[in-house]
């Protein structure tokens, strides 16, 4: 088991996280208890899982079984999009504490701006953390006109915003925005689902380091300052997406990555949902 140098950052309420973790959407069953499984023994110790993925109970059964402490490991999870508004969310987070059943969760996440819910989704959110029964909570797909929105009702910052990002979507502005404001940005389908490896100015990058593609984004991420939750369900690719504390990208190579962005999404535009 190691844990080898890898990168934390320290939320705005003083709660800490690794800025690598191991997104969990589209595993099932034993294949979900078992991703966690490894990748726990591997030295992950963030999981992100949510409603929508239905796999909370396995997950809570691979933190529950393993030798790592509990309080080493961070878990986040998300409040479904049909639990949107105030009673509903408080329900929806009960609903995800028993299945999970760990005591407690690290961070609790709005999966997605609900045009018309937004507001009585947060406050619910802020009611559950100010009554000490979440470590902290956070966003998802909250671009910046969200943000400027939730601004207008909410006492709490939130700790924490999961969007799609790459250097593919590069989201300069909403990364900068964010670090201003002290809300960690937080990178989903970091691995473009794969789509770019085969770019051959990722694999010039790629073979100077002796790393592969996905080691390369999620470095580019790390040196950023942005976590990033790359999902696999293979043994040997997790031990590789983990392996990316021993080396640095130049600036140069940072600089030129900053440059591919081509708005290049593979999950919806949160914009649609304004
Ligand atoms: N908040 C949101 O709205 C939202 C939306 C989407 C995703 N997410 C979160 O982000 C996580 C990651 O996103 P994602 O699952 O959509 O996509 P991703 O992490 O970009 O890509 C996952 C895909 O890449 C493969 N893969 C993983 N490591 C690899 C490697 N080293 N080399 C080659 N292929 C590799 C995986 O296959 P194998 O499993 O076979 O390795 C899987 O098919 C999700 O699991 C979820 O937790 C959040």
């Amino acid at each position: 088991m190691s844990t080898t140098n890898q990168l934390y950052t320290t939320f705005h309420n003083g709660i800490k996280m690794p800025l690598l973790g191991l997104g969990v959407y589209d595993m099932h069953n034993a294949e979900a208890e078992k991703a966690v499984e490894d990748a726990l023994e591997i030295g992950y110790r963030l999981i992100d899982t949510a409603s929508l993925y239905r796999n909370e109970k396995e997950i809570g059964n691979a933190i529950r079984k393993s030798a790592v402490p509990r309080e080493e490991i961070f878990v986040t999870t998300k409040l479904g999009n049909g639990d949107q508004g105030f009673e509903s969310t408080l329900k929806a987070f009960d609903t995800s504490m028993k299945l999970l059943d760990i005591d407690y969760i690290d961070c609790y996440l709005v999966h997605w701006p609900i045009r018309g819910k937004r507001k009585e989704s947060w406050l619910a959110l802020e009611k559950l953390y100010t009554e000490k029964r979440v470590r902290s909570i956070g966003v998802a797909n909250y671009l910046i006109p969200f943000l400027e929105e939730l601004d207008s009702y909410a006492t709490e910052v939130p700790v924490l915003n999961q969007v799609e990002f790459s250097p593919y979507l590069y989201i300069k502005d909403l990364m900068e925005y964010c670090q201003q404001r002290n809300i960690q940005l937080q990178s989903y389908t970091p691995l473009v689902r794969g789509k770019k490896f085969s770019d051959p100015r990722i694999l010039a990058i790629a073979a100077r380091h002796v790393k592969s593609p996905a080691q390369i984004i999620l470095r580019w991420n790390m040196e950023h300052g942005v976590s990033a939750i790359p999902k696999s369900s293979n043994k040997n690719r997790l031990q590789e997406n983990f392996d990316i504390f021993d080396f640095s990208l130049t600036a140069a190579e940072l600089k030129e990555m900053d440059s591919w962005n081509e708005n290049y999404r593979v999950v919806d535009n949160p914009m649609d949902y304004y």
